[in-house]
């Protein structure tokens, strides 16, 4: 017999799952990385108000669909759907976002696996294990799939568990420890000779750069990458909350966790790297911060290395917070094919987890075995092209396609006198038309570039 459909425990049970999808790589490495190139506080100004302004919109269509529909997004797209046409293409797009999750998943893994096999080599350094440390320091092949294999098996392990004993359950624990982690080392980093030179420019905007086109993009492009918008994982954790929760407000507090937990990361790698420069490192090339993966692997190692005895925990326990974070949003990627199969085959969640799973680990062999020619190729097909015109899509199928009285329901079941509230008198307007216009005017901009 099937098993019966997940749901998360609690209104606190699925804020902390979602802020675990929303809060990883995206925010402790892309968002300092993009402040660090794109002007400082200015990148950081906008980056808010996008998040509030589409982002989260675009979060609580994906949201509504999935809580009103109860299914995965190739599913769900359909169910809405009243017309032949606009079955069919909720068919494509639902599939196309079930791909796109998965690829994005397979370069994530591959990049999780780094920060694992970074963790475990502080780990070794303290047991004295200088061999194993160098071996796992050293990028290669080997390395690189066997990190990401064992990044996969715990993903495959928690997602198999289901919605409360594995993703809920294992996001609760993870999610508390991630936070505790990030601010001891930011008191540690603000300590350290240099810090308030990466301070105050972390945190004074230089409001001319504000306006400026490719700015406006790359916080745009982070914002829908940080809250893992278009791709359906916030549309199947939708879809395990509870009818009576109210989902506006859902959706509000896992905007301001994601968006905090990015600004406080910003707090820790933005001072950390002026205390590297302090330390006679290099943190500028061609005028600019050192950004991208240089950042993550040369100048805070070297930045560990420099602080002698406490180096190695300071590094231990940075890596530690990445592999966190990176688990608790791959969990939620997975969950996305898991979802498709375990709701149209006769197979378990646990068989459809470690098919899932095998697929993706083939995947990130594939791009680890050519890595020049398809890292950043996924990357940019899955995030800057994929990712917003899902976003697009979704916006428009809450907005058009979804019955405005299902809708309404929907919400109200858990929100009750919705309609006379602000939401719902800008919402559904915003969701329809501006949303769209937006995300894809920034996107045009982005590809005529
Ligand atoms: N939000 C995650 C991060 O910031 C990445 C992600 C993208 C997760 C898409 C799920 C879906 O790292």
């Amino acid at each position: 017999m099937k098993e019966k459909r997940g749901e998360f425990s609690s209104r606190l049970g699925f804020i902390i799952a979602a802020t675990g999808s929303a809060v990883g790589l995206g925010n402790v490495w892309g968002f300092p990385t993009n402040t660090a190139s794109n002007g400082g506080a200015a990148f950081v100004v906008t980056y808010f108000f996008l998040a509030f302004l589409l982002a989260y919109p675009a979060l609580m269509a994906e949201l509504v669909i999935g809580r009103c529909t109860r299914a995965n997004i190739y599913s769900a797209l359909e169910n809405i759907s009243a017309t032949p046409l606009s079955r069919w293409s909720g068919r494509c797009i639902g599939a196309y976002a079930i791909a796109v999750a998965t690829a994005i998943l397979s370069f994530y893994s591959l990049v999780a696996g780094w920060m694992l096999a970074h963790l475990l080599a502080s780990a070794s350094e303290l047991a004295g294990n200088t061999a194993v440390q160098n071996w796992l320091e050293r990028a290669s092949l080997a390395r690189n799939l066997l990190c990401a294999g064992v990044f996969s098996i715990l993903t495959v392990t928690v997602v198999s568990h289901g919605v409360q004993r594995g993703i809920e359950r294992w996001s609760e624990r993870l999610m508390p420890a991630l936070l505790l982690l990030l601010i001891v080392l930011i008191i540690y980093v603000l300590q350290q000779p240099g810090a308030m030179t990466g301070l105050s420019l972390y945190l004074l905007p230089d409001f001319s750069e504000v306006f400026h086109p490719s700015l406006l993009l790359s916080a745009l492009g982070q914002a829908f990458f940080s809250l893992s918008l278009g791709v359906g994982t916030m549309l199947i954790y939708g879809s395990y909350v509870r009818r009576e929760d109210n989902l506006p407000a859902l959706g509000a507090w896992v905007t301001l966790v994601d968006t905090s937990v990015a600004f406080l990361a910003g707090l820790l790698i933005i001072p950390a790297l002026f205390v590297a420069q302090e330390l006679g490192i290099t943190i500028y090339r061609d005028g600019s911060l050192i950004a991208g993966p240089d950042l993550i692997f040369q100048v805070l190692p070297t930045l560990f290395d420099s602080m002698g005895a406490n180096g190695t925990v300071v590094a231990l326990a940075f890596f530690l917070l990445m592999t966190i974070a990176a688990l608790t949003s791959s969990i939620s990627m997975l969950e996305v094919p898991v979802a498709l199969i375990a709701e149209k085959t006769p197979l378990s969640r646990v068989t459809a987890s470690w098919l899932a799973g095998s697929l993706v680990f083939g995947a990130s062999a594939g791009i680890a075995a050519n890595f020049d020619t398809l890292f950043s190729l996924v990357v940019t097909l899955t995030t800057e092209y994929s990712q917003p015109l899902l976003g697009i899509a979704l916006c428009m199928f809450a907005g058009w396609v979804l019955h405005r009285d299902r809708l309404l329901a929907e919400i109200r079941a858990g929100f009750d006198g919705v309609e006379q509230s602000l939401f719902w008198k800008i919402w559904p307007f915003y969701v329809r038309v501006i949303c769209p216009l937006l995300i894809g005017a920034a996107f045009l901009q982005s590809i005529i570039q």
